[in-house]
């Protein structure tokens, strides 16, 4: 049996739970040499009386971090604090973290992969990007004989469910972001999904693994959708074009540019028909052209679903390093523009 335990018992944290309960003959099957992953503790600091899983709690990390038999942890608490702390002393004990916080994944993922591969365990983040969306692990495991050079994705679920039913409804943007806060959608402040910063650090953390160094989010020029009206739409459509908040990064000449920002989506283009909370992300290989890859980007089980595929990764490679080439050294941006978030 082994071990897990799950750091935030909120949106992510709850639907982590449910994926491993209710598909638990699918996970352990696929864990391989007869393994089953069993919750032995869920970290938060409310109680949840009445919670089936209520005797799971625990409200002190020391407890988990003590415990020897927990191999796998979950974070899913989100932010920087205390999240950094509690990874890194975990990763430090040899257990595996497995992450939807990509806040914390793009301040300091190569230190925190550095630090499991040197207590060969794994800091696994599948989730922290594209929601359900595979896209970490085609980047890391299945294009690895591509040079890739673009990287072109709608990034956040919320902002795109906003401008689709703005699109489609004409409806005010206020009354949007409130249901898309009420679906789950949304971060606890809705401000790093509007002004674009959540599609900031996912795609600082997919052009990290696009160049093998590290792109800091802080040098990504981003602007969000809070300037866009109906208005726009009218004229979107009048050049028979959409508004797509786009994330992206380029590779040219081993210059590297990257950005956030609204933009006009032609209707020829692969991006235009990603609506409502899909996410979708374009890659082109120099070998293989374009390739692309297109899902639920946000809400309780399409993330925790990714959660608990790099659970079942750890699980199969216990006490073995698992290969992620995302160096420490920074890539220098150019035509960058900082905006401070
Ligand atoms: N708030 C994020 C989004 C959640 O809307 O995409 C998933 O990262």
């Amino acid at each position: 049996m082994i071990q897990v335990a799950v750091m935030g018992y909120g949106t992510v944290g709850s639907g982590v739970v449910e994926v491993i309960e209710k598909n638990k003959e699918e996970i352990n099957k696929k864990c391989g040499a007869g393994e089953a992953v069993n919750i032995k503790y869920i970290l938060d600091l409310r109680d949840f009386p009445g919670d089936a899983y209520e005797s799971k709690i625990v409200h002190d990390v020391e407890q988990i971090l003590n415990d020897p038999e927990v191999k796998i942890i979950c974070e899913t608490m989100g932010g920087l604090k205390p999240a950094y702390d509690f990874t890194k002393r975990a990763l430090m004990l040899g257990k595996s973290v497995c992450t939807s916080n990509k806040e914390l994944v793009a301040a300091h993922g190569p230190e925190l992969i550095k630090i499991a591969h040197e207590n060969q365990c794994n800091y696994l983040f599948e989730a922290s990007v594209g929601g359900g969306i595979p896209i970490i692990r085609p980047l890391n495991y299945s294009l690895t004989a591509e040079k890739i050079d673009a990287i072109t994705g709608i990034l956040n679920g919320t902002t795109n469910y906003i401008l689709s039913r703005m699109e489609k409804e004409g409806v005010d943007f206020a009354e949007v972001l409130k249901d898309a806060q009420e679906k789950g959608y949304a971060e606890r402040n809705p401000e790093a999904d509007v002004e674009g910063y959540d599609a900031c650090r996912k795609i600082a953390i997919l052009s990290s693994l696009m160049c093998g160094k590290n792109v800091k989010y802080q040098d990504i020029y981003t602007e969000g959708i809070t300037k866009i009206t109906s208005t726009d739409f009218v004229y979107a459509h009048a050049m028979g074009k959409t508004i797509k908040l786009l994330a992206m990064s380029r590779e040219e000449e081993g210059q590297f540019y990257a950005m956030v920002a609204p933009f006009l989506v032609s209707k020829s283009h692969p991006l235009y028909m990603v609506n409502d909370v899909f996410n979708a992300v374009c890659v082109h290989g120099n070998m293989l052209g374009d390739s692309m890859y297109y899902g639920r980007g946000a809400g309780k089980l399409p993330t925790a679903s990714a959660v608990v595929s790099d659970v079942v990764d750890c699980a199969r490679h216990i006490g073995k390093v698992i290969m992620c080439f995302w160096d420490a050294q920074d890539v220098e941006l150019t035509g960058i523009e900082r905006t401070s978030h």
